[in-house]
């Protein structure tokens, strides 16, 4: 049967997607099911392997299911993962040992202060693995299952026991343990890889205690990763892309070169800068990271990478605490009610702030209010407070790598909201470009397998089929951008703590 159609595989933080592209890019059909969260204690977070892989497997058929898609039809399945996130099975069994630890979890947080404070190590760390060292990454979280998950050092020491991230552990489940890779870009989140080299490292595997036994093999995000060979499910489709959720949207987005760059409006935001195959060191304590390259790039490619704790929460919190507006979506009409946010500033460091300023104790405030401050006026503030945050941490990525963000590609939730679009333009002077296909995570994975297979040829023909996207362009004078980041940068100097 004419092959005619690339699976992605979605599986997120808090929900498992699976959608079904045809060939010009376009979605054909997709499901999604939430799976459940697990807080053990406070700051602990941890998701069931079983149950994400069931909710994943299960997203795959109902999604070929209600788009009428027979698997002969499906020419390959592109996989994408929330990163950093940590799985231990038995290779024997394929029986997970314990709750995998999720990137958000902080039970690791004093290990990392004990294994990493020795200035010397951090910037060994730092320099080989491109990462701040933080509980956020995977190595400690492997270290703190193999001290304290029974059984675990016996199976390792026996060559028995499998570490993945997500990645891997789908892979696993879908080939029937045959198959126990990664790809480059997850990998480069784990702070056990060397970047620039290409290999895990065996100065920090010594570090965090972590056998190479455990280790999957790595693989180019467009690879080959085996066949489908579940029970029950439709076997022999081959999985040819694998990519961590932020690179994945990047190389959806199109941005195949240095200077291109997206940011994803979730809970909080991602932004990702291509750097090309040059390593961007950040003098700011932005994160470097292996970009997903297409089949027969030369080199490693890079990407420079900072986030914002707080920005769609910051509408939730507006929502769920605040009760002033009734729906995230009410938040843009509520604001396009008023001209301006007469004076009022409002700065989201519910938990703390992260670059350019790294302060984990600082708090969020409203600044500004006046009699006359209105819902409206706070909400339009809020909404302002996610463009000055994006602006602040993309002013600091074109510094540390010497390259100009002209325009910027956005995805995700809150980039439906025009009024917040035209804000990020205005306030970044940048051309804002918003794709009409804004699932541009799970569009990456499957570019990545169908450049595989050769499903797509080139990147070029994939470039050429994306439909025109809507552009938001700057329209603000200097002299007011610059008052309103002056003002932002006031209120944000009241809530430092240093
Ligand atoms: O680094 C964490 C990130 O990959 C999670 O993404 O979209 O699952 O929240 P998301």
């Amino acid at each position: 049967m004419e092959k005619r159609y690339v699976l992605a595989l979605d599986q997120g933080t808090t929900s498992s997607r699976a959608i079904v592209f045809d060939r010009r890019g376009r979605i054909r059909g997709s499901a999604q099911h939430p799976f459940r969260q697990v807080y053990p204690q406070p700051g602990w977070v941890e998701h069931d392997p079983r149950e994400i892989a069931s909710s994943q497997l299960g997203v795959m058929v109902e999604a070929m299911v209600s788009s009428g898609v027979s698997p002969d039809e499906i020419d390959s399945i592109g996989i994408t993962n929330q990163r950093e996130t940590t799985v231990v099975w038995n290779k024997k069994t394929g029986e997970p040992l314990c709750n995998a630890i999720v990137w958000q979890c902080r039970r690791t947080a004093a290990m990392i202060d004990e294994l990493c404070g020795h200035p010397d190590v951090a910037a060994m760390v730092r320099a080989k693995t491109g990462l701040v060292p933080d509980a956020y990454f995977s190595a400690s979280k492997m270290r703190w299952i193999l001290d304290n998950v029974e059984g675990a050092r016996e199976l390792a020491d026996a060559g028995e026991l499998a570490f993945g991230t997500v990645d891997s552990w789908l892979v696993w489940c879908l080939t029937a343990g045959a198959v126990h890779a990664t790809d480059v870009t997850n990998a480069s989140r784990t702070m056990l890889f060397d970047i620039h080299e290409g290999r895990w490292d065996a100065e920090l595997l010594e570090l965090f205690g972590v056998p190479a036994s455990t280790l999957p093999d790595v693989r180019p995000s467009s690879a080959d990763y085996g066949v489908t060979a579940y029970p029950g499910l439709p076997a022999g489709i081959p999985i040819r892309g694998v990519a961590g959720d932020q690179q994945a949207a990047l190389f959806g987005q199109c941005c195949f070169s240095a200077g291109r760059a997206k940011n994803t409006y979730g809970t909080g935001c991602f932004l990702l800068m291509h750097t090309g195959e040059r390593a961007v060191e950040s003098a700011h304590g932005l994160v470097t990271t292996i970009a997903a390259s297409a089949p027969g790039a030369q080199g490693i490619e890079y990407a420079l990478e900072g986030s914002v704790f707080v920005a769609g929460a910051l509408i939730q919190w507006l929502r769920d605490e605040l009760d002033i507006i009734g729906s995230a979506a009410e938040s843009e009409a509520l604001a396009a009610s008023v001209q301006d946010t007469a004076g009022v500033y409002v700065v989201p460091a519910f938990t703390g702030l992260g670059a350019p300023y790294w302060d984990a104790q600082a708090r969020g405030a409203i600044f500004g209010l006046t009699r006359g401050a209105t819902r409206a006026h706070v909400v339009r503030a809020a909404l302002e407070s996610l463009a000055f945050q994006v602006a602040d941490v993309a002013r600091t990525m074109e510094q540390d790598a010497g390259i100009v963000i002209d325009q910027l590609n956005v995805d995700g939730g809150a980039s439906a909201n025009d009024l917040l679009m035209q804000m990020q333009s205005d306030i970044l002077n940048a051309q804002i470009n918003r794709p009409v296909v804004i699932e541009s995570t799970a569009l990456g994975a499957a570019f990545l397998a169908g450049l595989n297979t050769g499903f797509w040829e080139s990147l070029q023909e994939i470039r050429a089929m994306r439909e025109p996207d809507e552009h938001f362009l700057p329209a603000m004078d200097e002299a007011t951008r610059e008052e309103r980041m002056a003002g932002w940068h006031d209120a944000v100097r009241r809530v430092l703590t240093d």
